[in-house]
């Protein structure tokens, strides 16, 4: 997030660092590919929601790196199988070739691949995190990218509808990107030891902001030139796909994604921790371009 403020930098050097050091590191071809999809840029929103519900509470840096990394494995691997040509199709993800123009189809499917187990072992790896806690996390994350999250979301992505109520929509958005963004929030309130309240104004904050972050990368594909997205522009309208300004207009979007963040922020302040950079994040959000 480069032009989001500089205080996220810290932040965004130390999932990066961590990242790269956990990430195999040898001459295969499947390592090459996992590699140039993880360690290729990206917002790292993801990690920042971990690391920023963690701090709330009690957490140990040890597990932070862990938690933050494994849902950035998640993620990478969602967007190197979304990019697929039988998924979306697309060339060019943060400013580079996707994976399978680099590497070839079969190896982006299989980086894919090899990034899920990869997110799981690393939650298994912690000496800090104890086993009934690990147990937890790794039913939590499952469940936000299976069958009944971010793959039900994808489902949905690519079934072949003319269009979609406004509450259909909502629907699709929230399995497909904020299932994850809602559980990277659950996941570092239980690392932090937080009080169950606690963990749902966190959780409402996610799904206030995952909602929004979806329908600015719906704005983001039909507004932002690939120079500040790092994607190719208008290919939701090329797939057509349901998207947000298709359903309710360009304006009313970003009204509405300026008032989920809003309603965000306003959960957050019930929080007995300081709220300040989750109320910043959301700003960011609201009417991010890349
Ligand atoms: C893109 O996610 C896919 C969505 C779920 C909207 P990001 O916009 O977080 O992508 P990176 O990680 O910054 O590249
Ligand atoms: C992707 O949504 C959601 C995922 C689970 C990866 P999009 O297909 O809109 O994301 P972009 O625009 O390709 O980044
Ligand atoms: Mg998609
Ligand atoms: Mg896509
Ligand atoms: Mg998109």
């Amino acid at each position: 997030m480069t032009n989001s403020g500089s205080w996220i930098v810290p932040y965004k050097e130390r999932i990066n660092s961590a990242l790269e050091s956990l990430l195999p590191d040898d001459d295969s071809i499947l390592t090459k590919a996992i590699r140039y999809s993880v360690l290729n840029g990206g917002k790292r929103l993801r990690p920042l929601l971990v690391y920023l519900s963690s701090e709330l509470g009690n957490s140990t840096s040890e597990a932070q790196d862990l938690v933050s990394s494994a849902v950035e494995l998640i993620h990478c691997y969602s967007l190197i199988h979304d990019d697929l040509p039988s998924m979306d199709d697309d060339s060019l993800r943060r400013g580079l070739p996707t994976c399978h123009k680099k590497f070839g189809e079969a190896i982006a499917i299989l980086a894919g691949d090899a990034l899920q187990p990869m997110a799981y072992s690393l939650l298994t790896h912690s000496n800090e995190i104890e086993d009934k806690l690990k147990v937890n996390l790794i039913a939590l994350l499952s469940e936000a990218c299976g069958q009944n999250g971010m793959v039900e979301g994808q489902i949905l992505d690519i079934s072949d509808h003319k269009s979609l109520s406004l509450e259909e929509l909502d629907y699709m958005h929230n399995k497909k990107t904020g299932s994850l963004i809602r559980t990277c929030l659950e996941m570092g309130g239980l690392i932090s030891y937080l009080q169950e309240n606690e963990i749902d104004l966190l959780k409402e904050y996610g799904e206030k902001i995952g909602l929004a972050f979806q329908i600015r990368d719906d704005i983001i594909d039909l507004e932002s030139p690939s120079e500040v997205s790092g994607k190719n522009q208008g290919t939701d309208v090329l797939k057509q796909k349901v998207t947000y300004p298709k359903v309710i207009g360009m304006e009313a979007s970003k009204e509405k994604a300026i008032e989920l963040c809003k309603e965000a922020q306003e959960i957050v302040t019930n929080l007995s921790g300081n709220p300040v950079k989750l109320i910043k994040l959301s700003n960011f959000i609201s009417n991010r371009h890349y």
